[in-house]
């Protein structure tokens, strides 16, 4: 039974593959992964393998934990997380699909690349403040005490921030603020976000996106 599936996958991605011509870059990704059908379309803004695409403030999604990105398309989906662009493809697809690519783009590696150039010096010593020890008189605890060391994520608890593009990290944050993205459970990053001002997001941002994922 299983094998039939797999073999019937496969087919669906040769058929795929030839639908989107053979010098399309979709077509080499689709060939060499196997990306179940739903997630190929994603390819177009996050990139080959997930890794994201700044230039339409796509954020990398590869290796963000299943639950994460399984919970974002359905913030998506409801409203919870304003986006014009996410609302409409998550929205048209079912629970199981979100499951299904879900679990791809948590399965593939995190891309090791930084993002940003190295910040000013007075940037990156308060973007790091911010990140690894907080601000007690701004009662901002370290960001990277629910991401994780060096903000790589904590599955089930927060995603990564490193390595992402500080505009995209920046966008999040002003969301928050403005209350178009309103999905962190028991207000979180709701309350986080309104104790920080714009050199704040602009030094912490830049310190994330500045960093390398090694992650374990
Ligand atoms: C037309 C471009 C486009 C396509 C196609 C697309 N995305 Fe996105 N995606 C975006 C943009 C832009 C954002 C950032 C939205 C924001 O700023 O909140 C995003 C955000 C996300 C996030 C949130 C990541 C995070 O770190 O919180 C997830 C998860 C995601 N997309 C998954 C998918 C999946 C799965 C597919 C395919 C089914 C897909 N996307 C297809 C453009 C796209
Ligand atoms: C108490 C735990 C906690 C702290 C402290 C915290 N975060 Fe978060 N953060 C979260 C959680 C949980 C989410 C995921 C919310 C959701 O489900 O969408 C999140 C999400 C984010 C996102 C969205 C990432 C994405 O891929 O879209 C950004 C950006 C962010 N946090 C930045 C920060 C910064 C900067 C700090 C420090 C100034 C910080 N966080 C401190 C828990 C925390």
């Amino acid at each position: 039974m299983t094998r039939i599936n797999t073999h019937g996958w496969i087919v669906g991605l040769a058929i795929l593959a030839a639908a989107y011509g053979a010098d399309s870059p979709l077509a080499g990704a689709a060939a060499t992964k196997a990306a179940p059908p739903g997630a190929v379309p994603c390819q177009a803004c996050h990139g080959a393998h997930g890794e994201g695409m700044a230039t339409v403030n796509a954020p990398s999604i590869a290796g963000q934990a299943a639950h994460y990105i399984q919970k974002q398309l359905r913030d998506f989906a409801s409203g919870a997380r304003e986006n014009l662009v996410m609302g409409g493809i998550a929205k048209s697809l079912s629970d199981a699909d979100r499951a299904k690519v879900a679990a791809y783009y948590a399965s593939l590696p995190v891309p090791a690349v930084a993002h940003g150039a190295t910040p000013a010096s007075a940037v990156a010593a308060r973007g790091r403040q911010l990140a690894v020890e907080g601000v007690e008189a701004k009662h901002v605890q370290a960001c990277n005490n629910c991401h994780g060391p060096e903000g790589s994520g904590v599955p089930l608890s927060a995603p990564y921030l490193a390595g992402q593009a500080a505009s995209y990290l920046a966008n999040q944050l002003k969301s928050w603020q403005r209350g178009t993205r309103k999905n962190d459970a028991g207000n979180l990053m709701t309350s986080v976000a309104a104790r920080l001002d714009d050199t704040d997001i602009e030094a912490v941002t830049a310190y994330y996106a500045s960093l390398g994922l090694t992650l374990p």
